[in-house]
């Protein structure tokens, strides 16, 4: 277990010098399983849940926003709050720490699985695939009554505080309700059992931009240091995971993976 002090989180773009013991696990892992949150897009401009200042979760209430009670009180208000964060998510781009998990799995030899808490698509417009989206997708709304998939509506371009959500063209009895996970709802069962499984068998996870907060995912570093898989973490700030982690990078997404995916590449 370790914590390397030598990033500041205030220079988020400076090149980190990796410490030889990390140039060793990312030059020897073939199979790396990816655990992204929030702090992933965070340059890209996507503000994180829970950081002191941007956090959105600081402006709102999570209860007034992502749970199914809310929903049940207030369709509009969180209709218009996840279609805002539909119109922010699409008016900004990948950054460098996406692209270069993107890159990372085009190395010879080399399988990179990424498993994301995210419900935005900056991965897969990298050029990667994703695994598991563990807390849904911003871009797959449904029914609330049938649960028909639906075409995500279209986004106010500037935030609104309300708007009703569309009704369902299938059942006419339901609204169309975004196909993120919700506080006290269940992870989508498959995508979590995918995620366990590249958690236990791989040769490295890298842990990137999340506070750990969160359960079940905030598990899954546990569940690879369980058995015996060295376990990475890149994040500005110490982190509940920061224990789990054989090695703790203190630096931003965008800084520390094209430093990581070079070293490998320079092998
Ligand atoms: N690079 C890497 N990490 C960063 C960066 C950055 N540029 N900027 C901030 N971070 C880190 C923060 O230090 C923090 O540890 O990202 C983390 C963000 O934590 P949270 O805001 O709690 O986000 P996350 O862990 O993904 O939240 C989990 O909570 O509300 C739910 O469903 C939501 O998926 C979300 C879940």
């Amino acid at each position: 277990m370790g914590s390397l002090p030598s990033f500041a989180p205030d220079q988020p773009h400076r090149d980190p010098q990796l410490p030889d013991d990390l140039v060793r696990l990312l030059r020897r892992a073939q199979r790396v399983t990816v655990l992204t949150g929030a702090g992933m897009s965070a340059e890209s401009g996507v503000p994180t849940f829970r950081d002191a200042q941007t956090g959105l979760w600081s402006h709102f209430d999570p209860e007034d926003l992502a749970t199914p009670r809310a929903w049940a009180r207030d369709k509009a208000l969180c209709n218009a709050w996840y279609l805002w964060r539909v119109h922010l998510v699409r008016s900004v781009e990948p950054n460098a720490g996406h692209r270069a998990l993107a890159e990372w799995a085009t190395l010879p030899g080399r399988q990179i699985h990424i498993v994301t808490q995210n419900i935005d698509d900056l991965h897969e417009r990298a050029g990667s695939t994703v695994l598991a989206h563990l807390h849904g997708s911003l871009f797959a709304w449904r029914c609330d009554r049938c649960h028909a998939p639906a075409p995500t509506p279209n986004a106010p371009p500037t935030p609104v505080e309300r708007l009703d959500p569309d009704r369902c063209r299938h059942c006419a009895d339901g609204d169309i309700r975004p196909g993120v996970v919700w506080f006290e709802e269940p992870l989508p069962a498959t995508e979590f059992d995918l995620a366990i499984d590249v958690c236990r068998d791989t040769d490295l996870v890298v842990v990137v931009g999340t506070s750990g907060m969160v359960q079940p995912a905030a598990s899954l570093p546990h569940l690879a240091g369980a058995n015996g898989i060295p376990v990475v973490e890149v994040d500005p700030r110490e982190t509940l995971l920061t224990e789990a982690a054989t090695v703790s990078l203190r630096a931003s997404a965008g800084g520390a993976l094209p430093a990581m995916v070079r070293a490998v590449a320079l092998e």
